[in-house]
């Protein structure tokens, strides 16, 4: 079969995160002049609240290994991996029980949420420092040690199988928890609402707002769950006594910890927003608040703008829709 027209007509993107089209980026790595090529598949899933992959490991395992088979046989690649986080070691065993005979090895990695990043993924395989790499040249180039290299989310990897096999339909998984809802995975139309993923009237009528796409995505009152869900595709629900702000802060602080420290708007950056969150719950006068709130957005704004790599940009997620959306919770 043809696989790239298949890809293409499937118009399938890639699922961890950033959307992009999967049958360029195997195009890519097609067309280079350089012999040597490896394939990656990320079951990195290192950011609390997003647990889809987990799922894949657990009931479409061979699915998702034929989907890697079937992209190292396209590109030609030499060997493949699948990076594992350590958190899902426990599932080390029943991955290696299925790879045998295959040119696929596991590389278990610390799982911190960074290195899920690509080109830090990279990095550590290599075992050089946990910072990312200016981008160009992309993976697809230049990869792990310099070569070729196709990176996939485990997701993508597995629609990628149902693609060869015909049986493909435009839709995803979702990783939905929080109040009233106990964590599980639903999967459903690309194309879905927040409140879709829910389906349920009366848990929906509990719920205050939600924070789409795990701690570095943004917060959703009520109101506004008739959007679509992108990104990594998680949902958080809080109930109606919930408060804002101590989510935002709990983001804040996940991501102070992850920042790896390259550059200054988001080791410094973030590290303020800390200071002046911690300030506002200090502050008596609406004044003072007005005040802080502009300082923190356009700390935010600037790691958006010129942060070296997509953790810091990510910031003014959490930071822009508290805001604006929820003044009266700080
Ligand atoms: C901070 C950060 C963490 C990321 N973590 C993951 C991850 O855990 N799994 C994943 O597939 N992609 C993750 N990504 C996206 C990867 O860099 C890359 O785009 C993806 O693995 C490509 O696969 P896809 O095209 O199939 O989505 C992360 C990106 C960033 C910036
Ligand atoms: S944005 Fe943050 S995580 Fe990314 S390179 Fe800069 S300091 Fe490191």
């Amino acid at each position: 079969m043809d696989i790239i027209k298949a890809l293409k007509e499937s118009g399938l993107v890639g699922l961890g995160g950033a959307g992009f089209s999967t049958a360029t980026k195997w195009q890519a790595v097609k067309d280079s002049c350089e012999k040597k090529r490896f394939v990656v598949c990320n079951l990195s899933e290192g950011e609390p609240g997003v647990f889809k992959d987990e799922f894949v490991i657990q009931r479409h395992l061979s699915k998702m290994i034929s989907g890697i088979e079937i992209a190292a046989e396209f590109v030609n690649a030499q060997k493949s991996y699948i990076f594992l986080n350590d958190k899902y070691k426990y599932y080390q065993k029943k991955i290696e029980k299925n790879l045998k005979g295959k040119k696929i090895e596991v590389f278990i990695d610390n799982g911190r949420y960074l290195c899920g990043e690509e080109t830090v993924m990279l990095q550590v395989m290599e075992g050089k420092t946990r910072q990312p790499r200016l981008k160009p040249p992309y993976p697809t180039n230049s990869g792990l040690f310099g070569y070729p290299t196709l990176i996939n989310n485990a997701e993508t990897f597995y629609r990628v199988k149902l693609i060869a096999d015909g049986d493909y339909q435009p839709k995803r998984f979702y990783s939905l928890f929080g109040d009233y809802i106990p964590k599980k995975v639903v999967e459903s139309d690309l194309s879905s609402t927040v409140e879709e993923i829910i389906n349920s009237e009366k848990i929906l009528s509990k719920i205050k707002f939600a924070r789409i796409g795990g701690l570095s995505g943004c917060f959703l009152p009520r109101r506004e769950f008739n959007k679509q869900i992108t990104g990594t595709g998680s949902v958080e629900i809080f109930g109606k006594r919930r408060n804002v702000f101590n989510a935002l802060c709990q983001s804040i602080i996940f991501l102070k910890n992850e920042s790896c420290g390259k550059c200054t708007p988001c080791r410094e950056g973030i590290y303020r927003i800390a200071e002046e969150l911690n300030n506002i719950s200090e502050s008596k006068s609406l004044w003072d608040k007005e005040e802080i709130f502009s300082k923190i957005k356009s700390i935010a704004e600037a790691a958006k703008e010129s942060s070296f790599c997509p953790l810091g940009a990510s910031v003014a997620n959490p930071v822009i829709s508290a805001i604006n959306l929820f003044p009266e919770d700080f």
